[in-house]
C-alpha cells in the first residue's frame, strides 16, 4: 500500500495559508511536495519536516503517486500545469482545486472525461481558520475524496457542497467576493463616523469591533437576523432613523441585489471566453 502523499502544484497567498493550517491543525499528517517555480514558502512551512519544494513536475521522484494533487496556481496558469499533471500521474488521482473561475468542462479537457475533481472555493477569511469554502464534485469523484476535501476545508472554517458550477458562481459571488462587500461596508460606516466627527483611529476600532461582535452574535445566536435587528431598534428612536434610509426601495438591499447580479453575470461572460 502506497504512503499518503500530498502534492500542492503552486503555494502563493491562499495555497500556503491553507496547507499551513491543514499541518497545523493536524487535517494533513503525511508528507507534502509544493511544486513552484521558486523557493519561496510561508515562513510556517519553509523547513517544515513534512513539507519539500520541487521545481518542476518533471523532477517529482517516480515512485510517489499522490493521494490528491492540490492546484493552487492562478487560473491562467493551469493550462501549463494541468498536460504536466495530466502526463505525470493520469486522471485517476483526485484533484482538487482552488482555482476560481475554471469550468469543470475545462479541467476534462486536459485530464479526461473521468477525471476525479473537486472544485473548492474558499475565501480570505481561511487565511485565519475563519473561512467559508463552497464545494463541487465531479461525477467520478469517489466518496474518499468527498471526505478528504470535507476533512481539509473544515480545518479553514465551514463548508457546504454545492449541486452544481451555476451555484458555484453564487457561492463565489456570496462568500468568496463576500470580504471584499464587507470591508467596503465598514469603509463606508468608518468614513461616515469621521465626516460626524470622530477621529480616524477610533473610528475603525468603533467600526471593526461593531462588525467583529456582531457577526459573532449572529453566528452564536440561534435567532433570525431580523429578530436581532429588531433588538437593537427602538420605536421612533435613532436606529429606526438610520434604518429608514438602508431600507429604503432604492437602499441596501436593492443595492446587494445588483451587485450579486453583477458579478454572475461577470462569472458567465468569463466562463464564455476562458475555455
Ligand atoms: N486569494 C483569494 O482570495 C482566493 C480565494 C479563492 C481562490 N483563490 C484562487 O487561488 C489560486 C491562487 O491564488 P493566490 O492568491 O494564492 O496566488 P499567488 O499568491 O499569486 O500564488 C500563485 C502560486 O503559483 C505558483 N506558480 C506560478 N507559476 C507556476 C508554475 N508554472 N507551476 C507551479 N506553480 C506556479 C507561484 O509560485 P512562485 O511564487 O514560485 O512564482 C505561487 O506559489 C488562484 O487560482 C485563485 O483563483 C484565491
Amino acid at each position: 500500500m502506497t504512503q499518503p502523499h500530498l502534492v500542492m502544484i503552486g503555494c502563493g497567498r491562499m495555497g500556503g495559508a491553507l496547507l499551513t493550517q491543514w499541518l497545523a491543525t493536524g487535517a494533513w499528517k503525511a508528507p507534502v511536495s509544493v511544486v513552484k517555480p521558486t523557493e519561496s514558502l510561508p515562513a510556517e512551512l519553509k523547513g517544515h519536516h513534512l513539507v519539500r519544494w520541487i521545481p518542476s513536475l518533471a523532477e517529482l521522484p517516480a515512485d510517489t503517486p499522490p493521494s490528491v494533487v492540490v492546484l493552487a496556481v492562478k487560473p491562467q496558469t493551469l493550462p501549463h500545469s494541468l498536460p504536466l499533471c495530466a502526463s505525470v500521474f493520469g486522471s485517476d488521482v483526485p484533484y482538487f482545486t482552488i482555482a476560481a473561475g475554471k469550468r469543470l468542462t475545462f479541467y476534462q479537457q486536459h485530464l479526461g472525461e473521468r477525471l476525479r475533481l473537486i472544485r473548492l472555493m474558499p475565501n480570505t477569511p481561511s487565511l485565519i481558520g475563519m473561512g467559508m469554502t463552497a464545494m463541487l464534485a465531479s461525477p467520478h469523484a469517489a466518496d474518499t475524496d468527498h471526505e478528504l476535501a470535507e476533512a481539509l476545508m473544515r480545518a479553514v472554517g465551514e463548508v457546504v457542497w454545492v449541486p452544481d458550477e451555476q451555484l458555484l458562481d453564487v457561492a463565489t459571488a456570496v462568500a468568496g467576493s463576500g470580504p471584499a462587500y464587507v470591508f467596503y461596508f465598514m469603509e463606508c460606516l468608518i468614513s461616515a463616523a469621521i465626516d460626524a466627527g470622530l477621529d480616524e483611529a477610533t473610528a475603525r476600532l468603533m467600526v471593526v469591533q461593531t462588525l467583529h461582535g456582531s457577526s459573532e452574535l449572529a453566528y452564536l445566536s440561534g435567532e433570525p437576523l431580523a429578530v436581532l435587528r429588531h433588538d437593537v431598534t427602538s420605536p421612533g428612536g435613532t436606529t429606526e432613523a438610520a434604518l429608514s434610509h438602508l431600507m429604503r426601495p432604492s437602499g441596501q438591499l436593492r443595492l446587494m441585489q445588483d451587485a450579486i447580479a453583477a458579478a454572475l453575470q461577470r462569472a458567465q461572460d468569463l466562463a464564455a471566453t476562458a475555455q
